[in-house]
């Protein structure tokens, strides 16, 4: 069954293992955003409707927490540090090279859905700065020449936070 294009059925077995478990709320999230890569407003009613939890209880536990997502993402998150050590090495040129070779601004998707681009507060590697993490990896003391090449190696990583 879809709504809106969301298939509900890939809820059923996230539904049918924390069946009468409110508290696990926060896990059956993760789990539904693992299915869909973000928080789909048509799964958060289901969920509401089917564990009893208040969807404005839904909604306040998915907005708190900075790892779920509401609006779809690409399958590469690219996170650009507007930290201070960042901005003073030219983090906003990095930002610039990125939305360039991407064809988006920050906070967008590409068409296909490859990659989203995002700033982030400082990832707490100031001495590689400026820094840009995709996905689960860093990488460090860019310019903007590096940037094609790390967007199409991104295992070759020169740090990566587990
Ligand atoms: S300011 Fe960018 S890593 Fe700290």
């Amino acid at each position: 069954m879809t709504s809106r294009g969301v298939d509900l059925s890939l809820l059923n077995p996230i539904l049918e293992r924390y069946r009468g478990q409110q508290d696990a709320l926060i896990t059956m999230l993760q789990e539904i955003q693992d299915v869909y890569a973000y928080l789909p407003e048509e799964a958060l009613a289901r969920l509401s409707r089917e564990t009893k939890v208040p969807l404005s209880r839904v909604y306040a536990v998915a907005t708190f927490y900075s790892q779920f997502y509401l609006t779809p993402r690409g399958r590469n998150m690219v996170r650009i540090c507007r930290g201070t050590a960042c901005h003073v090495r030219g983090g906003h040129r990095i930002l610039e090279a990125m939305e360039r070779e991407l064809g988006i601004t920050e906070g967008e998707t590409t068409p296909d859905m490859g990659y989203s681009l995002e700033t982030v507060a400082c990832i707490g590697a100031c001495a590689l700065a400026p820094t840009v993490v995709i996905n689960r990896n860093t990488y460090g003391k860019l310019t903007p020449m590096k940037v094609p090449e790390i967007l199409g190696r991104k295992d070759k990583k020169e740090r990566a936070i587990e």
